[in-house]
């Protein structure tokens, strides 16, 4: 005999949405997507454009400020990102008590709400909830520090996995020169420095992942930092949203799929596994896009450049083409309207790259703090923020009375 919200005629009219997947939750000037066109613009510009002209810091100023930068600017804001990649000795030593096991996206979002707890003068709950509306100097600082410090912070995380001291942020190099920089380095910091194409490669990656308007993490963000708490315990909390095996978690578990498959002659039983519901196909199926996701066909050139600068064939590549092959032209695949998703060729750089499998979400995590940052800014600005409370539909027990320890079956 469950109770149930209907019978309760002074509860008013609800919307029932499981998953947020009819309801816009805000209005937004960041991002538009087509997802039955696979389109894809930040600010009015295709992300196509942006991909081959752009870079990753720009396309972070686009995104939070909403026009491209002049050179002045542009100048200005790389300075000051890559002048903030530095992390106090006190959040490096937190870091380092990380276990060296510790998945690097744990500690991503734990050292991102330990930032919380080492900057009390970011914290509207200190110095008033009106902190980042009055002053927007407070604002643009936080900002330069979370763009800068995340390179740092996700370098750092894969140095306690792989038992590595950590690598000091050189600020002369690019935002993603740096951080491979810091990632790979191993005995000579004046002759080290990471190949500028796979630079370049990783940065039109970046690119890619920036912003995607109302996704989970994005979501996490604007949810939480409605509350105004600040900015740093808001990214932590949308990091560990991205953390999930159905986000940016995807990318890892792709890996770890086609891994699992090894040979071009198992995709067949693999797919049928997949339709017979005893596994998901990782990388595929989008909830906005039902068409194709035009990050993943960018992604699939960056693949073919990369492979071709590291100079061998990554031997799961075989593999992920024939399954991708075989799903498009099934027609359970084709019903339900699955295709590839950036994580199913992004997970393949990655592994060229060198980076540990557990690392691939991090890298997923970094360029997203752009769009993260981008909304919960946008949210501040408007000055409408109203803290986030969807309802629910209540269908547990009717009232009843309290029954003793003794007197219960
Ligand atoms: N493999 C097998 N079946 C799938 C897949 C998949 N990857 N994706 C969707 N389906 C099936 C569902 O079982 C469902 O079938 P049904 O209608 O018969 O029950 C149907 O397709 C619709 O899928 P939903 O799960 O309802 O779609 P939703 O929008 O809720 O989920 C999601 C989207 C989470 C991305 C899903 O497609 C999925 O789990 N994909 C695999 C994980 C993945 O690649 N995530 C990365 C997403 S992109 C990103 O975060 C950057």
């Amino acid at each position: 005999p469950a109770h149930r919200d209907e019978d309760d005629f002074a509860s008013g009219l609800r919307i029932y949405d499981p998953a947020f997947m009819n309801t816009a939750a805000l209005s937004s000037r960041i991002t538009y997507i087509d997802g039955e066109k696979g389109t894809l613009m930040h600010r009015g510009y295709p992300i196509e454009q942006l991909a081959e002209k752009s870079d990753f810091l720009e396309v972070a100023y686009l995104l939070i400020y909403g026009e491209l930068p002049s050179k002045p600017q542009s100048e200005r804001w790389s300075w000051e990102i890559m002048h903030h990649t530095f992390l106090s000795d006190d959040l490096s030593r937190m870091m380092q008590s990380h276990r060296y096991d510790a998945h690097p996206m744990a500690i991503f979002a734990s050292t991102f709400s330990a930032m919380s707890a080492f900057s009390p003068e970011a914290n509207p709950a200190l110095q008033g909830q009106n902190l980042y509306i009055n002053d927007k100097a407070a604002m643009n600082k936080q900002i330069v520090r979370i763009l800068g410090k995340a390179t740092t912070v996700a370098a750092n995380a894969m140095r306690i996995r792989i038992n590595r001291p950590f690598v000091l942020p050189r600020s002369d190099l690019s935002y993603t020169e740096n951080m491979l920089f810091m990632m790979d380095h191993m005995n000579e910091p004046s002759s080290y420095r990471p190949d500028p194409r796979l630079a370049k490669a990783l940065d039109v990656l970046f690119v890619l992942h920036a912003d995607h308007e109302m996704n989970c993490s994005t979501a996490a963000m604007t949810h939480v930092g409605s509350s105004l708490v600040d900015p740093y315990s808001a990214i932590a909390a949308a990091a560990c949203a991205l953390y999930g095996p159905l986000h940016g978690g995807a990318n890892e578990a792709v890996i770890r799929m086609l891994q699992g498959i090894g040979t071009v002659d198992k995709v067949p039983a693999f797919i049928e596994g997949v339709k017979n519901r005893k596994q998901l196909l990782f990388g595929f199926g989008h909830r906005i896009y039902k068409n194709t996701d035009p990050r993943s066909k960018i992604i699939r050139q960056v693949a073919d450049e990369v492979f071709e600068i590291i100079g061998s064939k990554e031997p799961l590549i075989e593999v992920a083409i024939a399954l991708r092959d075989a799903a498009l032209s099934d027609p359970w695949f084709q019903e339900k309207k699955l295709y590839p998703n950036v994580d199913y060729w992004s997970g393949l750089v990655y592994k060229a790259l060198g980076f540990p499998l557990d690392f691939f979400p991090v890298l997923f995590a970094v360029p997203r703090v752009a769009g993260w940052i981008a909304h919960w800014k946008q949210q501040i600005d408007s000055g409408t923020n109203k803290i986030a409370r969807p309802r629910q539909l209540y269908v547990g027990e009717k009232r009843r009375d309290y029954v003793p320890l003794d007197q219960r079956v």
